[in-house]
């Protein structure tokens, strides 16, 4: 595109201050989020909640905004009422935007299209709430659901919240286990899913795998509720299947929404913890529709006109809080796309769809870099006017390649942080009124009380690292572990009296800006000297012949922790000469310091990762330590660590 100069500058020559982006005059005025909120909020902040909650319909208003009487169990707007699905759909149509597409859905393979408005949305949520009805589920009862990124997917979650049954969607590439153990912790009696699903154009399935998982739940599954997608074939049980079309297409699209407590559960979440079985995440209504909700609208800072899209699945937080419920709620129009990244597919759709407001993840950007810019170049990117990334640490090169070949330098970029605990993002900068630093989340949101303490729990001030933690409760913070009040204390709670402990290594800047330094777990100490694993894999990124990298500390005798380095080559660098780990070793002592220089660097084709992108540094951990290496059934390719252990001391230096 013709404003974006033709090579990205290297990231070593620019200053600080050159990185810095500093939003422009018009943005600021035209914000949604003005300064001045920051101040407001810290004066009293929980009017600054009750005020973003009067953003939605109430049936009965609250007559408490907190109750904080039993930490660290919350209750926000206390009393209260409303229907989450009546937020997200039947406000919309009854204020006169019935017409608003609510969904463009692209689908796999690419002809296949559809334009949902909020009208349809309305009427295709009543009908799956009546079916669902019919099939027995009542308020209270949970219901999973495992299927692809079809609109039906968002019409089952709501249709659930509608009547305040708790849904937990469990992600389409999680195996049979998982979806038994999800079914089995929350007693769900009904399980929707399709026949299967698209990727890379060619039909997967899902009913197998639901089968499997009923059978592995003895009598608890009444009903499973299956639409038809690709139209292969599937077992079936006539007393406990039903097709989707049979029940939902022809019920009644009138439904009357009850209104649910604030505090009705609305869906459980699960999440791996370090070990041992899935955290089953609750997240309820009032306060959770109102943090996803402000936040969609003031982080994304989204106006009537935008389209936005957010590229995670709907398995995942990132797809109920800021595909489903967030922006519905906001009456925003958005794109859902059924496939996975590839080459020039999406810069196609943001072409096509003028995608003005563009979500994704830093592991999405650093894959596109390695295709080069050609790729997206040979697009329209013009319609984009904000980025944002979610769910690591960006590191600086890709922030920087992001905001240029992707955001044509005109585009604000928001580094969110936040997780599937916490519901809602709690730092981002605001477009327009915060500046951005590649590299850096930046600063709490509006009404979050974030710190950075030390093991003592003491604040840090600013130039000190240390540990992430949360001061005060927010709107969508979690309620609990479902089932499990004891694990919820001991997990978030136990650390330090009266914080919540993220779980993240965080430094505040001279500016007082929050640099994100990841988990706790994967920060090394290396003869005594904090080391961050993003920090020197940030490094490495920045070498031109490096596409990916992940770093772990692996036990070493003198050093106590050692560093040891997995990198993905560019394409264009080839094997990377002979050289390539000792040019990569020096790289990195010159970047931070000797202190940083990795023990070992292997060169590899590709990095271990969950289904959600993330980096499973504790394989990584098992080659680095010459162990045999653990569990690998989340990965989304297990086969990876035997291409991986292939290349074991093939590449490998050490002094
Ligand atoms: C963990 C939460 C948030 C939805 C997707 C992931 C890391 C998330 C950032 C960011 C640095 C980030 C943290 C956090 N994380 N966003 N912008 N910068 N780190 O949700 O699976 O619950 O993971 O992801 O380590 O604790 P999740």
């Amino acid at each position: 595109m013709s404003e974006q100069s033709p090579k990205s500058p290297a990231l070593s020559n620019l200053s600080r201050e050159e990185r810095r982006f500093e939003p422009p005059a018009e943005l600021a005025a035209a914000a949604n989020v003005k300064e001045e909120a920051y101040a407001r909020a810290d004066a009293d902040r929980e009017a600054f909640w009750a005020e973003a909650a009067e953003r939605l319909d109430w049936g009965t208003k609250w007559d408490q905004v907190l109750d904080w009487t039993d930490p660290p169990f919350a209750k926000w707007f206390v009393g209260g009422t409303l229907n989450a699905s009546v937020n997200c759909v039947d406000r919309h149509v009854a204020a006169g935007n019935g017409d608003k597409v609510a969904i463009h859905w692209v689908g796999e393979p690419d002809d296949d299209t559809r334009d949902i408005t909020y009208a349809q949305l309305k009427d295709e949520v009543s009908k799956a709430a009546n079916a669902l009805t019919d099939l027995g589920v009542q308020k209270g009862d949970r219901v999973a659901i495992y299927m692809p990124m079809i609109p039906e997917v968002v019409v089952a979650m709501l249709a659930c919240a509608r009547l305040g049954a708790p849904h937990t969607v469990v992600f389409g590439g999680f195996s049979a286990d998982a979806l038994a153990s999800r079914v089995t912790d929350c007693e769900a009696h009904v399980v929707i899913t399709s026949d299967g699903g698209y990727r890379r154009g060619a039909a997967s399935a899902l009913k197998p795998a639901v089968d499997e998982a009923v059978e592995k739940t003895g009598d608890l599954v009444r009903h499973v509720l299956v639409v038809r997608r690709t139209g292969q074939d599937v077992a079936w049980d006539d007393a406990r299947d039903v097709w989707w079309h049979d029940v939902v297409d022809g019920a009644s699209a009138e439904h009357e929404p009850e209104m649910h407590d604030s505090e009705h559960p609305l869906y459980v979440m699960y999440t791996s913890g370090t070990t041992g079985k899935p955290k089953g995440i609750l997240h309820t209504t009032g306060g959770y529709l109102t943090g996803t909700s402000y936040t969609h609208w003031s982080v994304f800072d989204l106006k009537d006109d935008d389209v936005y899209w957010c590229t995670a699945d709907v398995g995942w937080v990132t797809g109920h809080s800021y595909m489903a419920y967030g922006p519905l709620a906001n009456g925003a129009t958005q794109v859902m796309y059924e496939g996975t990244p590839e080459k020039g597919r999406w810069w196609q759709i943001i072409q096509d769809y003028k995608v003005s407001i563009f979500y994704t993840a830093p592991t999405a950007i650093r894959t596109f870099m390695k295709q080069g810019r050609e790729v997206p170049d040979a697009y329209d990117l013009s319609s984009l006017r904000l980025l944002g990334s979610v769910g690591e640490p960006i590191n600086p090169e890709a922030y920087m390649w992001y905001r240029e070949v992707i955001g044509g330098e005109r585009c604000p970029i928001v580094d969110t942080w936040w997780q599937t605990e916490t519901g809602q993002i709690l730092i981002s900068p605001l477009p327009g009124v915060t500046a951005g630093k590649p590299g850096s989340a930046m600063k709490a949101l509006p009404g979050v009380a974030i710190d950075v303490v030390n093991d003592d729990a003491e604040s840090v001030g600013n130039g000190n690292g240390g540990y992430l933690v949360i001061r005060e409760p927010w709107p969508a913070m979690l309620r609990t572990l479902w089932g499990d009040d004891q694990r919820f204390k001991d997990t978030y709670w136990s650390r330090w009296e009266g914080l919540y402990f993220a779980g993240d290594g965080a430094k505040l800047d001279e500016d007082g800006d929050i640099w994100l330094l990841g988990r706790v777990d994967d920060v090394m100490n290396v003869s005594g000297h904090r080391l961050s694993t993003t920090e020197i894999e940030s490094a490495l990124v920045s070498h031109p012949k490096v596409a990916e990298a992940a770093v772990v500390g692996a036990a070493d005798e003198t050093t106590g922790q050692a560093v040891c380095a997995f990198v993905i080559l560019r394409e264009a660098a080839g094997d990377g000469g002979p050289d390539i780990v000792e040019e990569l070793r020096k790289h990195v002592q010159k970047e931070i310091g000797a202190i940083a220089k990795p023990r070992q660097i292997m060169v590899v084709p590709e990095l271990p990762k969950t289904r959600s992108g993330k980096i499973m540094r504790r394989l990584l951990k098992d080659v680095a330590e010459h162990r045999e290496v653990g569990d690998v059934t989340t990965l989304a390719d297990s086969t990876v660590m035997d291409l991986i252990k292939g290349k074991e001391g093939s590449a490998a230096s050490e002094d």
